[in-house]
């Protein structure tokens, strides 16, 4: 059978389809991306297949949600590549508005998450998340799925869907996918190719030091230590960090002496690139290392 997969672009085409599958009783999850499609958004994709009868795929590159200086004209585009990812890893619908679908002109009501917004990447990049909760919150309304799939990847934009769904009752189940990392333990991002090589070459120590940092406090090092140290690493190898922070992994609180169950999140930029990461503490079992 031919690989392909059926591309929809308006709000009104998407609720037809959708109304059909719900008309049969199958259930429906939507996995939102904006392309540039790698293994970490088709882990999401393979894992919405094992909840939901109905895998509908969103793509659109979302310009509220990049600040000024950013590389929304930039972000990498391929959706005839990504079509032909989606289709093989046997997503059901694709949805990719253009832009005057998603904001028409006089587009003017924006969703703001309190608290978790306030720092972390939401420090760097002042109306990111404001940007990311409004198309989140549009895409739901759009389709009104069962489950919704969000990479772990992005652990602060999780946490803020989390938090905006049960905020504004939007009925459905938000559904974390762990972190696809490269051999080397770099996370898969759409941003690497960003990198020059002797970037990429130094691109794994930054989940060599979340790792290392999350071990340390796994054997009762103390959380402003542990950062810290974490901190002088990635400077000492050639990073400008932003963060390195140890966090409860559901309020995103700050934590300091001993934790037992907390994440440890840093940004950093290579060049010009913005890298994020995270891990559980206690850290996973690695094999990269
Ligand atoms: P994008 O960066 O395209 O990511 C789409 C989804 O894939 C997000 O949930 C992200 O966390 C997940 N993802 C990315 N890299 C991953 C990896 N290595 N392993 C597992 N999951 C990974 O995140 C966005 O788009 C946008 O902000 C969006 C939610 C679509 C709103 O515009």
């Amino acid at each position: 059978m031919p690989e392909v997969i059926t591309t929809v672009r308006t709000v009104k085409d998407l609720r037809a389809r959708l109304a059909a599958w719900r008309k049969a009783g199958e259930t429906v999850a939507l996995v939102p991306t904006m392309g540039a499609l790698h293994a970490g958004h088709l882990a999401l994709v393979t894992l919405a297949k094992s909840k939901a009868d109905r895998v509908v795929v969103s793509i659109f590159v979302n310009p509220i949600q990049f600040g000024p200086r950013e590389d929304f004209t930039t972000y990498p585009r391929d959706e005839a590549g990504d079509l032909a990812k989606l289709a093989k890893a046997g997503a059901h619908l694709v949805y990719a508005p253009d832009l005057a679908e998603m904001y028409p002109k006089g587009f003017t009501t924006h969703v703001k998450v309190g608290d978790l917004t306030e720092d972390l990447c939401g420090s760097a990049r002042p109306n990111h998340f404001e940007g990311v909760a409004t198309v989140v919150t549009k895409l739901l309304l759009q389709s009104a799925p069962d489950m919704a799939v969000f990479g772990e990847k992005d652990y602060q934009q999780l946490l803020v869907i989390k938090r905006l769904v049960r905020d504004l009752d939007i009925q459905v189940e938000i559904v974390g996918g762990e972190i696809v990392r490269e051999g080397d333990g770099v996370a898969l991002s759409s941003r690497n190719g960003y990198l020059s090589p002797a970037e990429r070459k130094i691109a794994p120590l930054l989940y060599q030091t979340i790792h290392d940092v999350a071990a340390h406090l796994a054997q009762g090092e103390g959380a402003d230590a542990a950062s810290e140290a974490g901190r002088f690493k990635l400077e000492a190898a050639g990073f400008r960090v932003d963060y390195v922070a140890v966090r409860d992994p559901d309020t995103l609180a700050p934590l300091s002496g001993p934790v037992s169950h907390a994440r440890v999140l840093a940004a950093v930029y290579l060049g010009k690139t913005r890298l994020i990461d995270n891990v559980p503490v206690p850290p996973p079992a690695s094999t990269n290392r």
